[in-house]
C-alpha cells in the first residue's frame, strides 16, 4: 500500500532477485527473540492489539476498521507479498503468547529499497526501548533483507518515532503523502538513509 522512497535506485535483475529470495526465506528469529511471521491464527491477538489508539492512531496504511477479519485479511496479504519477495510481516510475541507488537517491512526489489512501519503494545511503550529497537531493525533491513536504500515516514505529530529515527541517522527530506488504503493520504516527515550511509555510521556489515 505504500509508496516507494523518493530517492530511485535502479536495481540489477540478480540484486532485485537476491533480495525477493531473502524476503521469500527470511528467519524472523534473526530480527529478535520471540519473532514470528504473521499467521491467520494471530489475526485475533494482533486485531486486540492495533485496536487500541495508542498503538494505531499514528499508523497510515493498517486496516480500516480494526477488525479480527480484516485484520486476517491484511495477514494473508502480507503472506502473498511475501510469497513474491514484496513484503514481510513479523510480529513479536509475549510470554502468554499474544501480540505485543508488529513490524510490517515492505520492499520494492528493483529498486534495492524497504520501508518498516511498525508498533509496540501500548504496555510497553515509553520504556526507552524504542531507540534502540528501531536502530536493530534498520540494520536488519540492510544486512538481512539486503536493501540499499530505506524511506521512512511518520506522522507530523509523532515526536517519538521523529526521535527514533534521528537517533539512529537518518536524513530529514522534508514532508511527502502517504497514500491510506481507502486512497486518501496523510502528510508524513519524511526521512531517507542508505546502507553506505549506515555502515560509515555503524560500521562494516560483520563477517
Ligand atoms: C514509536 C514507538 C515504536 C517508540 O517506541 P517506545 O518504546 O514507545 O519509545 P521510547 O520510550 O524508547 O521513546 C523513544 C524516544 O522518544 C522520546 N520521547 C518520548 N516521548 C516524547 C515526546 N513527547 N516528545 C519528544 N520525544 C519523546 C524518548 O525520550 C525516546 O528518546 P531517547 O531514547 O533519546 O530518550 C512506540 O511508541 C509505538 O509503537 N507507538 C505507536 C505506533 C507508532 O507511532 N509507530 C511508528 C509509526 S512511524
Amino acid at each position: 500500500m505504500s509508496d516507494p522512497p523518493v530517492t530511485v535506485i535502479r536495481a540489477a535483475p540478480a540484486e532485485a532477485a537476491d533480495i525477493r529470495r531473502r524476503v521469500r526465506e527470511v528467519d524472523p528469529a534473526t530480527l529478535g527473540p520471540d519473532r514470528v511471521i504473521a499467521t491467520p491464527a494471530h489475526a485475533a491477538s494482533l486485531a486486540r492489539m492495533l485496536a487500541d489508539p495508542r498503538v494505531s492512531d499514528p499508523i497510515y496504511d493498517l486496516p480500516r476498521p480494526i477488525t479480527e477479519d480484516s485484520v486476517r485479511a491484511w495477514i494473508e496479504a502480507a503472506a502473498d507479498d511475501q510469497s513474491r519477495g514484496d513484503a514481510v510481516l513479523i510480529l513479536s510475541m509475549d510470554e502468554d503468547g499474544e501480540v505485543a507488537g508488529y513490524s510490517r517491512f515492505s520492499v520494492w526489489p528493483d529498486r534495492s529499497s524497504a520501508e518498516i512501519a511498525g508498533a509496540t503494545r501500548a504496555d510497553r511503550q515509553n520504556r526507552g526501548q524504542g531507540t534502540a529497537g528501531a536502530a536493530r531493525s534498520f540494520g536488519w533491513m540492510f544486512e538481512v533483507l539486503g536493501v540499499r536504500l530505506i524511506g521512512l515516514t511518520a506522522a507530523l505529530d509523532n515526536a517519538r518515532s521523529a526521535r527514533v529515527i534521528e537517533a539512529a541517522g537518518f536524513r530529514s527530506m522534508g514532508e511527502r503523502d502517504s497514500r491510506r488504503p481507502d486512497g486518501t493520504f496523510r502528510r508524513s516527515l519524511y526521512w531517507e538513509m542508505t546502507a553506505d550511509e549506515w555502515r560509515e555510521r555503524y560500521g562494516p556489515r560483520p563477517g
